[in-house]
């Protein structure tokens, strides 16, 4: 079938809205029509070859939508259902899924290949095969995935809060709620306040943490943070660091979770000195590639028993943890009607994220309707 989608040719071009020509589901797959998706700072990592993915792509993996058909031998889903993706894909049998740690399923290694569980690719446009990011490619009117990435839900949810699940909310909530183990109590930041903040902040808060401070340059971000669950705010982790010894007696976070646009390896000594003794650094920011080195006082690391941690999708089981989280959105303990700022048709992808760059929006998200 043909549909349209969003084409990243080469690495700091613009999005191409085209005509794409998209195969049959084959075993294990679903043909899928995109209702939303959300637009994550991930999909630009793909843009500046932070993340150094294969083009040309069709990138977005933050997607919701409505199964159309579905190839031999699925089981998982049916033709009507509607499904939010795990960004990454869910066996539920590999070593990872059946201990308990769906985000690291072994087959998310061949979706960061950006083909198709055989290797090969559904979508092809102006002759070319084209690959798509984390095997999914959301920013698209329709897609071609595996049974595996799908994450079945109630039909009663709009599919344009839904999709925020796929990737940042589950990302943001799981890394305060799994990865920092907060607990009631605990003093919390979070730095950088996007899509993936804005849920550790509300993470934090249902967990019961006492003080939470968000830290982010941008006015909009501090002021939105308030309405999310913090009770302080900074413009900079070096302003937070004199707020959180004054307000925490000197003792810092417990958890501080770090989610700004771009890791940066220079800033994890400074980052490391908002976290208290025994307290924990959650890295949930992606860092390019090509970084090995940090800085990081050691003799800190030691002294005070501190940790550094990573977490990719929160640390969270996502066939489990997306409809607990669609339950606590429709049971009002989870806003994600707070942190969709805009939304915008396929073809505005490129102010849509020229708004996520310049701190306009929490989350922008795109209509596929
Ligand atoms: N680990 C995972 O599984 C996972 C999943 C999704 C996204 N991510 C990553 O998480 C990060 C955040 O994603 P997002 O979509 O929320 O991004 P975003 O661009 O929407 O938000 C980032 C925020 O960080 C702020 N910021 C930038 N530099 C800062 C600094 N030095 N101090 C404080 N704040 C700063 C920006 O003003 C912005 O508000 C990205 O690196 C993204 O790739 C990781
Ligand atoms: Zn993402
Ligand atoms: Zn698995």
């Amino acid at each position: 079938m043909r549909t349209k989608a969003a084409v990243l040719w080469e690495r700091n071009s613009p999005w191409s809205i085209e005509d794409v020509e998209l195969d049959d589901p084959r075993d294990g797959e679903v043909l899928v029509r995109m209702v939303a998706s959300g637009l994550c700072h991930s999909d630009d990592h793909a843009v500046t070859g932070d993340l150094p993915v294969a083009l040309p792509m069709v990138c977005g993996h933050e997607g919701a939508g409505v199964v159309e058909a579905v190839g031999p031998g699925v089981r998982r889903v049916k033709p009507g259902d509607h499904v939010v993706f795990a960004f990454i894909p869910a066996c539920g049998e590999c070593p990872s899924c059946s201990t308990g740690h769906q985000n690291l399923c072994d087959n998310g290694a061949s979706a960061l290949s950006g083909l198709k569980v055989d290797g090969t690719s559904r979508h092809h446009a102006q002759g070319q095969d084209l690959y798509t990011l984390v095997g999914l490619g959301t920013f698209s009117h329709h897609t071609v995935v595996h049974e595996w990435s799908c994450v079945p839900i109630d039909p009663q949810v709009p599919l344009d809060r839904a999709c925020l699940v796929g990737c940042g909310v589950t990302t943001g909530w799981g890394s305060a709620v799994y990865a920092a183990e907060v607990g009631p109590g605990d003093d919390v930041a979070v730095i950088g306040i996007g899509g993936i903040g804005a849920a550790a902040l509300m993470g934090a808060k249902l967990a019961g943490a006492e003080r939470i401070f968000a830290i982010d340059p941008v006015e909009l971000k501090r002021d939105e943070a308030k309405k999310l669950g913090a009770t302080h705010v900074a413009a900079s982790v070096e302003e937070a660091f004199g707020l959180i010894q004054q307000e925490t007696w000197g003792r810092m976070c417990s958890k501080v979770i770090a989610c700004v646009g771009v890791g940066s390896g220079a800033e994890v000594a400074s980052q490391m000195r908002l976290v208290a003794k025994r307290g924990r650094l959650v890295v949930t920011n992606i860092h390019p590639m090509a970084e090995t080195e940090v800085t990081l006082s050691m003799a800190d690391l030691t002294l005070m028993e501190k940790s550094i941690v990573g977490s990719i999708f929160g640390s969270a089981n996502p066939l489990f943890d997306i409809p607990r989280l669609l339950r606590l959105y429709t049971g009002g303990q989870l806003d994600l009607d707070a942190i969709v700022t805009n939304t915008y048709p396929l073809e505005g992808i490129g102010q849509g994220f020229a708004d996520m760059k310049s701190g306009t929006n929490i989350r922008g998200v795109l209509d596929l309707g």
